[in-house]
């Protein structure tokens, strides 16, 4: 790793994909233990431990750390750590394991993905996860309802990962973009930079999203837009569509000798102020200094007051986090200054502010209708107005 970059959270950038001379004795050792099925969510999670996005995580949480980090934001050791990363089976699985110390593990389509060193299996305590991840036990909240849906146990221990999710469609991987943070943080020394802000986003990017990213690059080298592309809720837009928009708008808008897209492997848990410093140390992992955001990051629905998920970083000592947090107001496209603003750069009446949440744009693009360019730039509209996201 680059002496020069900041130094991943907890101190060690993991990598636990096995180097190809021991990946045959695996697959052996593989065919003779039980096996646990990954949920979508769980083969995301697989995927971020093997990289070393989940650092200083080795493999699915024991109840040590799943109870510290439900209680204390806290790994056992005392590293923050906001969502506890559970491999959680049903009762069958958990009898299947038996005495085994070892499981493989495989994609719902079947593929080998890797092995676990079970080193305990212990009652997923749901009561303690959910209010204290979530912030809320509602079951309508995706988050939630995630979790109430998974199995009663949960297993503890390092993974051996031999690929990560397989895609049923070539396209669905974007190879091209699916660096893990140590090739992202070679690439930010051979573009030489040093101070990079990081945005993560579930949506395509509309002029708020733009208007914030370059505000963020003004005070840094460089700037990682870093959509999430793992499993995300019915209803939002798919990885792919937004793909495309990032790519043609990145091309158009931004400039490329400061701007980089790379994705990042993730499920979305709409935990909001929680997601929101799992989403910044993750990105800390990936060799950022500086991470945005802005109104209710990570949110869904009304679960969260607008600002929550910049609050919770004061909870911390700054040393603890080690990024700069750049916190944007809500920001909106002004009629009178005819640009994008916030609460802090207009004093314009609210009948010149154009708003556009990301839900009432989906609604706008499923009713047929294209949103207006002072939320969306022409080229994103066109994408998403074609797509067969709108169409289907
Ligand atoms: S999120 O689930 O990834 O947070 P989204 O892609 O909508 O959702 O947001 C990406 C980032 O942009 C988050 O930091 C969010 O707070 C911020 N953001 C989105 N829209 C606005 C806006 N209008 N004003 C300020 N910040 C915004």
């Amino acid at each position: 790793m680059p002496a020069s970059l900041i130094a991943p959270h907890g101190g060690v950038l993991v990598n636990r994909i096995v180097e190809a001379s021991k990946a045959a004795a695996l697959r052996a050792q593989a065919a003779t233990l039980p096996v646990i099925t990954l949920s979508a969510k769980q083969a995301c999670d697989l995927e971020m431990i093997a990289i070393g996005a989940f650092s200083p995580l080795t493999g699915f949480v024991g109840q040590a750390d799943f109870e510290s980090i439900c209680k204390r934001t806290r790994l056992a050791n005392g590293v923050v750590w906001p969502v506890p990363i559970t491999l959680a089976v049903d009762d069958a699985t958990k009898e299947s394991l038996g005495d085994h110390r070892h499981a493989a593990l495989k994609h719902s389509d079947g593929t080998l993905l890797g092995i676990i060193e079970v080193h305990e299996v212990y009652a997923h305590d749901k009561k303690l996860e959910i209010p204290n991840v979530f912030g809320t036990e509602d079951p309508k909240h995706p988050g939630v309802e995630a979790v109430l849906k998974e199995g009663n146990w949960c297993v503890g221990g390092p993974i051996d990962v031999l690929t990560v999710t397989p895609a049923k469609e070539p396209g669905e991987q974007f190879t091209e973009y699916r660096l893990t943070p140590d090739a992202v943080r070679n690439e930010f020394i051979n573009r030489g930079w040093s101070t990079i802000a990081a945005f993560q986003t579930r949506n395509p990017i509309h002029r708020a999203h733009e208007y914030l990213t370059k505000c963020a690059l003004e005070m840094t080298d460089g700037l990682l837009i870093h959509p999430l592309v793992g499993e995300t809720k019915p209803g939002d837009i798919p990885a792919d569509v937004r793909m495309d928009c990032y790519k043609v708008l990145i091309e158009k808008y931004y400039n490329l000798k400061r701007t980089m897209l790379s994705v990042m492997p993730a499920a979305m848990r709409y935990a909001g102020p929680k997601e929101a410093i799992l989403h910044a140390l993750v990105r800390k992992n990936y060799g950022i200094t500086h991470f945005i955001v802005g109104r209710d990051h990570a949110g869904v629905g009304n679960y969260y007051g607008t600002y929550d998920a910049q609050k919770i970083f004061d909870l911390f000592k700054p040393e603890e986090i080690g990024l700069t947090i750049l916190r944007f107001e809500n920001t909106f496209y002004c009629k009178k200054t005819k640009g994008m603003a916030s609460d802090k750069t207009t004093n314009s009446a609210p009948e010149d502010r154009v708003f556009l949440a990301g839900t009432k744009v989906r609604e706008m693009l499923k009713a047929g209708q294209r949103p207006p360019e002072e939320f969306s730039r022409p080229e994103v509209a066109d994408i998403l107005m074609a797509s067969s996201w709108v169409k289907g």
